[in-house]
C-alpha cells in the first residue's frame, strides 16, 4: 500500500490520491445536517456549485461514479429498453452489471475508434420500438474522457452531433463524465459547453479532482428530483454528508485549474515510453492523464515490468500480460515524473 509522505509514486489510478490538508481542514470544519431531509448546507452548496459549473439546473451528490451513472440511467429508462454505449464503456464493463441487474436494460454496444462512436453507427443502433422484435432505445450513453481508450476526449462538435441525433429520435443522452474536467482542459473549452447538448452528466470528485469520496449527477431540476428518489431506493441517501462534500468543494475549486499539469506529465511519460525498444504507445491517444502501453518484448511482460517498477517505489498495475495503464494525478509532481521516466529507461533501455 502506498504510504503518504513517502517517496512512493502511485500510477495505478487517479482514485488513489489522499485528501490534502486543506480538504481535511474543510472536512473538520464543515457545517452539516441531515441531507436526506435536505438539511445539509454543505451538500446543498456543493450541488449548486456543481450545477452552475456545468450549466445545468440542479445537482445530486452521490457516493460514487457508479452510483451517479446508475441513478441517471435508471431515471432515464424503463426495464426492457436498450442502452446504446461504446463497447468499452466503463458503465458496460466495470459497473458490475447494474444496467441489467437494477435497471433491467439490454446493452447495445457500438464499437468506437479510440472510444468515439461514429454517428452513423449510433443511428443504426437506435430503435424506436416499432419493430416488435426489437427493444426500444431508452438512452444513449457517452463517456468523456473514455477511460479504457486511454483518456481520449469527445469534442463539443462530436458531442453535439451525437446528442442531436439521439434527440431527433427522442432518445435522451447521459454523459459519464467521471473525468469531464480533464476533457474540458484538454480541449480548452468550458465544461458547461461540453455537456450542454446532453440531458445529464455525472462527474467524479474522487478521481482527477483529488477528493477522497463522491460524485455529482447534474440535469434539470425535475430530473434530479426523480433521481433523488431512486438514490434513496438504493441506499444512497447519506445523512451528515457535508463532511465529505466539504472536501469535494475544495476539489472543485482547486482541481480543474491544475489538470494541465497531469496531462503534461502523462505526455512526458508516454513520449519516454514510445522511445523505448519493444514498447508501444499510441501517442495520439494520450490526450489527458492516462497512458496505455503495450509490452512487445520476450524478455519482459506487463506483470514483470510492474514488479520491476515496484522495486523503484513506483506502483503500476498490469491490465493483462501485455498491457499496462498508467494514470497521472495531483500527487505526481514534476520530480516524480522525471523519476518515472528515468526508471523506465533503466529497466527497459
Ligand atoms: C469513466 C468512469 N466512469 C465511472 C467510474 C466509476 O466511478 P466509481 O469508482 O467512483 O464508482 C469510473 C471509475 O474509474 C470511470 O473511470
Amino acid at each position: 500500500m502506498p504510504t503518504p509522505g513517502t517517496d512512493q509514486i502511485d500510477l495505478r489510478s487517479d482514485t488513489k490520491t489522499m485528501p490534502d490538508p486543506e480538504m481535511r481542514r474543510a472536512m473538520a470544519e464543515a457545517e452539516v445536517g441531515d441531507d436526506v431531509a435536505g438539511e445539509d448546507p454543505t451538500v446543498g452548496r456543493l450541488e449548486e456549485m456543481s450545477a452552475e459549473r456545468l450549466g445545468k439546473e440542479a445537482g445530486l451528490f452521490v457516493a460514487s461514479g457508479t452510483m451517479g451513472n446508475l441513478v441517471a440511467i435508471k431515471t432515464h429508462t424503463r426495464p426492457g429498453e436498450e442502452i446504446i454505449l461504446e463497447t468499452w464503456a466503463h458503465i458496460y464493463r466495470y459497473e458490475a452489471s447494474g444496467l441489467s441487474m437494477i435497471c433491467g436494460l439490454l446493452p447495445r454496444p457500438v464499437t468506437g475508434v479510440q472510444g468515439r462512436m461514429a454517428p452513423e453507427d449510433v443511428e443504426a443502433a437506435i430503435s424506436d420500438g416499432s419493430n416488435i422484435h426489437r427493444a426500444r432505445t431508452g438512452v444513449l450513453e457517452l463517456e468523456n474522457t473514455h477511460n479504457i481508450a486511454g483518456g481520449t476526449v469527445l469534442s463539443v462538435a462530436q458531442t453535439r452531433e451525437l446528442c442531436a441525433l439521439a434527440h431527433a429520435h427522442h432518445v435522451p443522452v447521459h454523459i459519464d463524465g467521471a473525468r469531464i474536467f480533464n476533457a474540458a482542459v484538454a480541449l480548452k473549452v468550458d465544461p458547461a459547453d461540453l455537456v450542454a447538448p446532453a440531458d445529464t452528466v455525472q462527474f467524479c470528485f474522487s478521481k482527477s479532482l483529488g477528493a477522497p469520496v463522491g460524485s455529482m449527477l447534474c440535469g434539470t431540476r425535475e430530473f434530479i428530483e426523480q433521481a433523488r428518489r431512486f438514490r434513496k431506493v438504493i441506499g444512497g441517501g447519506m445523512r451528515q454528508a457535508g463532511v465529505i462534500a466539504a472536501a469535494a468543494i475544495v476539489a472543485l475549486q482547486k482541481g480543474p485549474g491544475r489538470l494541465h499539469e497531469d496531462h503534461a506529465h502523462a505526455r512526458q511519460i508516454a513520449e519516454t515510453l514510445a522511445e523505448l525498444p519493444g514498447i508501444y504507445v499510441d501517442l495520439t491517444t494520450v490526450e489527458t492523464n492516462i497512458i496505455n502501453l503495450e509490452v512487445q518484448r520476450d524478455d519482459v511482460d506487463a506483470p514483470s515490468l510492474c514488479l520491476a517498477l515496484e522495486t523503484c517505489d513506483i506502483l503500476a498495475v498490469p491490465r493483462d500480460d501485455r498491457h499496462i495503464r498508467l494514470v497521472t494525478h495531483v500527487q505526481v509532481t514534476d520530480e516524480d515524473t522525471d523519476r518515472v521516466c528515468r526508471a523506465l529507461m533503466e529497466i527497459l533501455g
